[in-house]
């Protein structure tokens, strides 16, 4: 994986030949769709699915140039959503037991297999029969290979762990235990959902109960959909995701109590206010993106000299005095919207890997969702000029996200 960080790296060369025209009428689809025959839910129709719908759905929907602009309860990079979910319920009252797909853009949840004594069980380890939901989340590399080329590797897996965040918020609103399940053939699994190469599983997570019966395989395959209306996918990108593991530890828990408003609300900030954050605030906010959980770590770049001392902290101690916003903002390709925020984070990690990508992802939501609670405006930053940045902060681990903190300007 030291080389895919590497390739995925940016530096000011690669990002200059990037920057070309975009056509933006050639973006390929950004949901999927199985076919109109299938039985399905609309969201909002069965009380006992609101967990599911809260996990994946539009929360804001507009046009831009002619073209409709949604926005989802996950972030995603570029809002190019290279993700897709799936959620088999078994004994869930009032509902068909079976394997659905989580449809956000029709609002539907589409059941695409019946179970019964079978079921998904046994390609994702478990032997009997579990009472409750298995999610399954995929990635389409092509929805952001489109844009971001080979560095939408990174971008597929920390959406993927937005995506991971996302359920697990909406299992703590209900109440519910989230499991991450990996020991499983990978492989197996994704010929079993009819991916074809098009969509790779990237997480698998479970909320219930196992029983004691057992449960037999499948004798058919899923139908084969494609989860873009083309693709034209690049072999460097769909290679080493096809190679790379799923999310196989555990996640940070979202430490605050949250609201279905605070799910529904969530968005990136896209101004911060000039005036900045009060102490109190800031204060809160530095304790809760200190996080050092080996072997991942977080720098807090205070941006501006208000109520600490601006410059580098790691493990809430101030290791280098300075005003860096304009550094980081260079750091950061020029993203000079975040000249305002408080505080820049950046996650890093010993190793790189998928799995800390997701982890990294997963972090971040939930800071997504603490920031929507605590009334702070909130960004997840996932372009960078990584070896930079590194030298920038004196450090060899590799950098995994960034967020940007501030108040946010109304
Ligand atoms: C992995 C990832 C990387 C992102 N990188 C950036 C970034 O570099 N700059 C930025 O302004 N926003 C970034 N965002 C925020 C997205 O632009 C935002 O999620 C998207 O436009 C959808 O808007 P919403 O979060 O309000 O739903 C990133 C989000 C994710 C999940």
């Amino acid at each position: 994986m030291i080389e895919i960080y590497e390739d995925t790296s940016l530096t000011p060369i690669k990002v200059a030949k990037m920057s070309g025209y975009l056509d933006w009428s050639s973006q390929p689809s950004m949901f999927k769709r199985y076919p109109h025959f299938l039985f399905r839910y609309k969201y909002g129709e069965k009380e006992v699915l609101r967990v599911v719908e809260l996990s994946r759905m539009i929360t804001s929907r507009t046009t831009i140039g002619a073209k409709p602009y949604n926005q989802l309860s996950v972030p995603s990079a570029g809002n190019l959503h290279p993700i897709e979910l799936y959620v088999q319920i078994r004994g869930l009252k009032g509902v068909l037991s079976g394997l659905y797909h989580v449809d956000a853009g029709e609002s539907e949840i589409v059941l695409i297999r019946e179970i019964a004594s079978d079921g998904v069980e046994p390609y994702v380890g478990l032997s009997k029969r579990l009472s409750g939901m298995i999610f399954i989340v995929s990635v389409v590399p092509f929805r952001s290979q489109w844009k971001y080329g080979e560095r939408s590797l990174r971008y597929c897996y920390l959406d993927m762990g937005h995506q991971v965040g996302a359920i697990g918020a909406s299992l703590k609103l209900h109440e519910r235990h989230m499991t991450i399940l990996s020991d499983f053939d990978q492989t197996v699994l994704n010929e079993f959902m009819g991916f074809k190469g098009e969509e790779f599983v990237g997480a698998v997570l479970s909320c219930g109960e196992l029983g004691d019966k057992n449960v037999k395989t499948f004798k058919q395959n899923v139908m084969h959909v494609s989860p873009t209306d083309y693709s034209e996918l690049d072999g460097t990108v769909v290679n080493n995701i096809a190679k790379s593991e799923i999310l196989k530890s555990d996640v940070f828990q979202l430490s605050c109590s949250l609201s279905e408003t605070d799910i529904l609300n969530r968005r990136s900030t896209r101004f911060f206010d000039s005036d900045g954050l009060s102490k109190n605030k800031l204060e809160s906010l530095m304790k809760l993106l200190h996080i050092h959980s080996y072997p991942i770590s977080s720098y807090s770049v205070v941006l501006r000299d208000n109520h600490m001392k601006a410059g580098i902290y790691l493990d809430n101690k101030l290791i280098k005095e300075g005003m860096f916003a304009e550094n980081m903002i260079g750091l950061l390709l020029d993203q000079s919207f975040i000249k305002y925020a408080d505080v820049i984070t950046v996650i890093t990690s010993k190793y790189f890997s998928a799995n800390k990508l997701i982890q990294a992802g997963v972090l971040v939501h939930n800071f997504y969702m603490e920031a929507e609670v605590a009334k702070y405006g909130f960004s997840g930053i996932g372009a960078f000029y990584d070896k930079k940045l590194q030298s920038f902060l004196g450090i060899d681990d590799y950098i995994l996200y960034i967020s940007a903190v501030g108040e946010e300007k109304k």
